[in-house]
């Protein structure tokens, strides 16, 4: 056999140290895939004294000097699982001018600056992957990045943060409204002290940006994602989507397709929406993860699986360290983007979807026809409307809320731009009480 591939290991956190376990307990097994062993050069810590629970390694190979472990010699792959953006950049560029094969799990680096990232891999020729970094467990950009080569994908709608989804579906089975979910979800060790990465939408955006990079071959980055999170989405909302046969998810969506000129463009966008009740992503509860990735000629295809965790994340990060380790012993490399597309990115304002809006109003002769003039002026063309019961409106009686009736509108296909000029003005009208919600609708109901 060969010399061993060694490697430095940056982080020994989560996932850190799930990675550092099942080298040990799989290490025969990963050295005959690989046809070389891996070896540990080194672990970057922040705490270099830390209790890490009698993992099974060396104490002496822990060091607080990730910097200098990048820059040895003897190290061949270095496998970042620290996050954020200083100092992963710099050890990364680092090691990856030096021609070191990278695998990293940093969604939020390669999100606003994977450009810097892939030019440093490109220029030396060497590996930069990242499955980790998107859906943790599911194989999802190995398909996107060689499998679907061949193919046109025209849509990703995603379900990729465990987070908001545990947090949404229990909203729906329960009926609880948001902060008592997120309680929930704090307690059972679903969401962070500070949420606001994942309710309020930042990391579906990093993973929108990397999976819209893959589909569409152009650079994305998250400052191009339209995001919205889901702090605004009320037991009203999913009671309304309840009644519509649809249920409520944040979801992570990367089309193509032609702008209002007919130009190809590409449109990434974030946000809370219905989906109807039997559509695939519908089904995905807890925090489970799911993309949805329909193709020209592949048609649907769905990827569902753990999104996060330590184990499931470490899974990913192995596979891509036994991917870039045979590359290393075979010579070769696989190039990391593929950006010479580079459509341009569609304003949220020319998006196009359906919507469902809940209106309080007077109950008075002609305010149906005032409010469908309103959807006309702006081209919105209406879908349906109905009288909500007030069950189905969140439970309080109109009465009760000092309104008259619930108007529910759910719209075609429109240009945002437009409903949000429609919202604007229904605003305005005095027979309008108040807009009690207005919701996106996905995937044809
Ligand atoms: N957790 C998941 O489920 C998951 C899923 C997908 C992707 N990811 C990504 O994986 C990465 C790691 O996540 P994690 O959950 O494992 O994080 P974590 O548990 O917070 O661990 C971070 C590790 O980085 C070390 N560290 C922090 N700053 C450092 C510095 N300046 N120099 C050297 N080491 C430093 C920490 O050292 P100490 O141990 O000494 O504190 C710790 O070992 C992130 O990019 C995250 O987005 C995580």
């Amino acid at each position: 056999m060969t010399r061993p591939l060694r490697l430095a290991l940056l982080g020994c956190g989560t996932v850190g140290a799930e990675v550092v376990r099942l080298l040990h307990e799989q290490a025969a097994d990963l050295a005959a895939r690989i046809g070389a062993p891996l070896e540990i050069a080194g672990i970057a810590v922040r705490r270099q004294g830390r209790d890490r629970g009698g993992l099974p390694v060396d104490p002496e190979v822990f060091t607080t000097d990730a910097l200098g472990l990048v820059k040895r010699d003897d190290v061949d792959v270095v496998v970042e699982m620290v996050g954020g953006i200083e100092p992963a950049r710099t050890w990364l560029v680092e090691a990856l001018r030096a021609g070191k094969s990278v695998v990293t799990a940093n969604k939020a680096l390669l999100a606003e600056d994977g450009g810097t990232l892939h030019d440093a891999a490109a220029e030396s020729g060497a590996d930069l992957y990242y499955e980790a970094s998107v859906a943790g467990a599911i194989p999802l950009l190995r398909p996107l990045r060689e499998s679907l080569q061949g193919d046109t994908i025209t849509r990703v709608t995603g379900i990729v943060n465990g987070t908001t989804n545990f947090i949404l579906s229990a909203m729906d089975a329960t009926g609880a409204g948001f902060a008592e979910a997120l309680d929930e979800a704090t307690e059972l060790g679903y969401a962070e002290a500070d949420p606001t990465a994942d309710v309020e939408g930042f990391d579906a955006a990093a993973k929108a940006a990397i999976l819209a990079s893959l589909a569409f071959h152009t650079r994305v980055s998250a400052a191009d994602v339209y995001r919205e999170g889901i702090t605004e989405v009320t037991a009203a909302d999913v009671a309304s989507a309840k009644a519509m046969g649809c249920t409520i998810k944040l979801l992570c969506i990367a089309s193509r397709g032609p702008d209002s000129t007919g130009a190809e463009s590409i449109s990434v966008r974030v946000y809370p929406a219905m989906i109807p009740r039997s559509h695939p992503l519908a089904s995905v509860g807890d925090a489970f993860n799911a993309v949805f990735v329909e193709a020209a000629a592949a048609g649907q295809l769905m990827f569902y699986g753990r999104g996060a965790g330590g184990s499931p994340t470490a899974s990913a990060v192995l596979g891509d360290v036994v991917a870039v380790s045979r590359n290393r012993l075979a010579g070769v490399r696989t190039p990391s983007e593929s950006s010479y597309a580079a459509l341009p990115i569609r304003p949220m304002g020319e998006a196009v979807t359906r919507y469902h809006i809940s209106l309080d109003v007077a109950d008075r002769a002609g305010v149906l026809a005032t409010v469908a003039g309103v959807f006309a002026r702006h081209e919105v063309s209406i879908a349906t409307v109905r009288q909500a019961s007030a069950s189905s409106a969140g439970g309080t009686s109109p009465a009760a809320r000092g309104v008259d009736a619930i108007l529910v509108i759910v719209t075609h296909a429109a240009p945002d731009a437009a409903l949000a000029a429609t919202v604007e003005e229904l605003r305005q009208l005095d027979i309008v009480r108040s807009i009690a919600s207005v919701l996106r609708v996905e995937g044809g109901v």
